[in-house]
């Protein structure tokens, strides 16, 4: 993998090796490559050359400041599904004019804040949420631009969590009901009908759900345009997938050389929000091993990180690789073993019966294909604050967002007054 390699025996994040980060900042730690970063980017954008494309960068995979700021240096929009993300996109300089709106529930405050800053568009997904946008955006004086986001009823052929192009999926407008939405959208006053929207689901590493999903959203657009509603563009989403194991996604060459073909005969400026491809294989999540166990079926390598810091593993059975940072040697045995996290849960488990070569307590591993959909997941549970992150460039490392402390994460909490304040011991009283 770009970024991440064995230099004199262990491993580096570009020029970095991961032991120095380690030790400065502390485990676990999620490390991002600036390098697979501008180089995941540059590859897509080349891939849809020729094409009037905008690329979206889908921020709910990775919303670290540092990330977006490095994808929107190199010219990403954003794609932003809440208050939060679009503040995230602001603060890291996406222009407003490459910023799209997504999400089912979009709340009032959240359209106004969109509609203050002068996004590019709003993916619309139901008709009461095209109303309350209507009625917002005439509130303020404004036409709020529009997507409508379709769903075109296509299997993905993805873990089911991550399936969002069903038609027992709850996003997007049913397609048989597409042209009646957009009629209705014209007829709103504080809309601009602008553009239709589709995303079947993510990790897809199959093309052809993206090429029956695409071709129907073509056959749409040319109806609408057909039916006297002019539309400025069409946004195909994101999706595409990564190998984290075996799987061979189609590479963004070929997804592009697909687009192209499919989209011919449209002619219109397209929109893309891939998230995953851009993030996923410039991060790993660095962690040290606490213990080994010998159980008496199997043997733990309990590590730092737990499912709080990475939830994947158990919420979609997600392959993550499993790399010993000092490179195992050639005759080194493998064993299979369990490398688990200190939360009180069993489904708290990274990778099961996976061949490790010997690690021993103190030893990094370091867990791949980490960065998108990592600690954007992340959770205080078990009260145990997530992992910090850093960034790397060449030979320097800048943390990114510092592990939050003990005391910050009891900040956080207020006690009501009739708790407060603390009761006096006996003895004291
Ligand atoms: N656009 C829309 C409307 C989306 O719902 C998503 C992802 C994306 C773009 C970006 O998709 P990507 O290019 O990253 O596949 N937490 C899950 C993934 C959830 C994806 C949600 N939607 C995981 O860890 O696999």
């Amino acid at each position: 993998m770009t970024g991440f390699s064995y230099r004199g025996g262990v491993l580096n994040a570009e020029s970095v090796p991961l032991p120095r980060i380690a030790e400065a900042v502390g485990t676990p730690v999620y490390v991002y490559s600036s390098a697979v970063l501008a180089e995941r980017f540059e590859r897509f954008r080349r891939a849809l050359s020729g094409l009037d494309a905008t690329i979206c960068y889908a921020l709910k995979a990775n919303d670290a400041l540092a990330v977006v700021r490095t994808l929107a240096d190199l010219g990403a929009g954003a794609d932003v599904v809440s208050e939060g993300e679009l503040a995230i996109a602001r603060a890291a300089g996406v222009p407003a004019q490459k910023t799209v709106f997504a999400g089912v529930g979009k709340s009032r405050a959240e359209m106004e804040a969109g509609i203050g800053a002068g996004i590019l568009q709003f993916n619309v997904e139901s008709l009461p949420e095209l109303e309350a946008l209507d009625q917002v955006a005439r509130a303020m004086g404004r036409k709020a631009p529009v997507a409508l986001r379709i769903n075109p009823d296509v299997d993905a052929r993805t873990h089911a969590k991550i399936t969002t192009g069903k038609s027992e999926n709850k996003f997007g407008v049913p397609i048989d009901e597409a042209m009646e939405a957009a009629r209705r959208a014209v007829g709103c006053a504080g809309i601009d009908l602008v553009g239709l929207a589709v995303h079947i689901g993510s990790q897809l590493t199959d093309i052809e759900p993206f090429r029956a999903a695409f071709a129907k959203m073509v056959d749409l657009a040319m109806a609408v345009r057909a039916a006297g509603m002019p539309l400025k563009r069409l946004d195909l989403g994101g999706g595409l997938g990564l190998s984290y194991a075996e799987e061979a996604p189609p590479t963004p060459e070929a997804y592009g050389a697909m687009v192209k073909e499919v989209t011919r005969p449209l002619g219109l400026p397209l929109l893309f929000e891939p998230g995953r491809h851009l993030v996923g294989e410039a991060g790993m999540l660095l962690t040290r091993v606490l213990y080994v166990k010998a159980g008496r079926s199997r043997r733990f390598v309990i590590v730092d990180a737990g499912m709080n810091d990475l939830i994947r593993p158990t919420l979609y059975d997600a392959h993550h690789a499993m790399l010993p940072v000092a490179e195992p040697g050639e005759e080194d045995h493998l064993e299979r073993v369990d490398v688990v996290g200190p939360i009180c849960e069993s489904g708290d488990v990274f990778a099961e019966q996976r061949p490790l070569p010997p690690v021993s307590s103190g030893a990094l591993l370091a867990i791949g294909t980490a960065g998108a959909y990592g600690s954007v997941m992340a959770s205080y549970y078990n009260a145990r604050p997530p992992a910090a992150e850093v960034m790397v460039k060449g030979d320097r490392f800048a943390v990114i967002r510092p592990r939050a402390t003990i005391e910050e994460m009891i900040g956080r909490d207020r006690l009501p007054e009739w708790l407060a304040p603390p009761k006096r011991s006996r003895s004291s009283a």
